[in-house]
């Protein structure tokens, strides 16, 4: 399992584009890879359960928080709706994507952005991105 998600990650890995997100930090004093990492790595294993698709899942975690800005201190207002625009137009040009690559992009902050996902693949990472999140700031194992 461990092998086929590398070899899903590792050419997005590679990109110095998404690379760079180790020098954000993100929750704490986790950063953005370690994060985006975390997120694909347990959305994949949901996939797997599930039988869904993995590298679109894999990939779309990935590039679901492409942005380089420390949220905290500075970056747009209402940082929360507009940083998955922002994740997609960059990740458009770090490679091409499928529909549901966009989709796990775009609704990734879901209930906050209104509109839901529109594939199972984008539900299990937008609850695994919550999971991990919440999981940073409560200490939780
Ligand atoms: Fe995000
Ligand atoms: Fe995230």
């Amino acid at each position: 399992m461990r092998s086929e998600f590398i070899s899903m990650a590792a050419p997005l890995l590679e990109n110095p584009m998404v690379s760079r997100l180790s020098m954000c930090t993100h929750h704490r004093n986790k950063n953005r890879l370690t994060h985006v990492k975390e997120v694909a790595w347990f959305s994949f294993l949901l996939g797997k359960k599930f039988s869904l698709d993995t590298t679109a899942i894999v990939r779309g975690s990935l590039l679901h928080d492409l942005f380089y800005y420390d949220w905290l201190r500075e970056g747009p207002r209402l940082h929360g709706f507009r940083h998955p625009d922002i994740s997609l137009k960059n990740a458009r040009k770090v490679t091409e994507l499928t529909p549901v690559e966009v989709d796990i992009i775009k609704k990734h902050m879901w209930p906050l952005t209104i509109i839901p996902p529109r594939y199972p693949e984008s539900f299990v990472v937008c609850l695994v991105d919550t999971y991990c999140s919440a999981r940073d700031y409560l200490d939780i194992k």
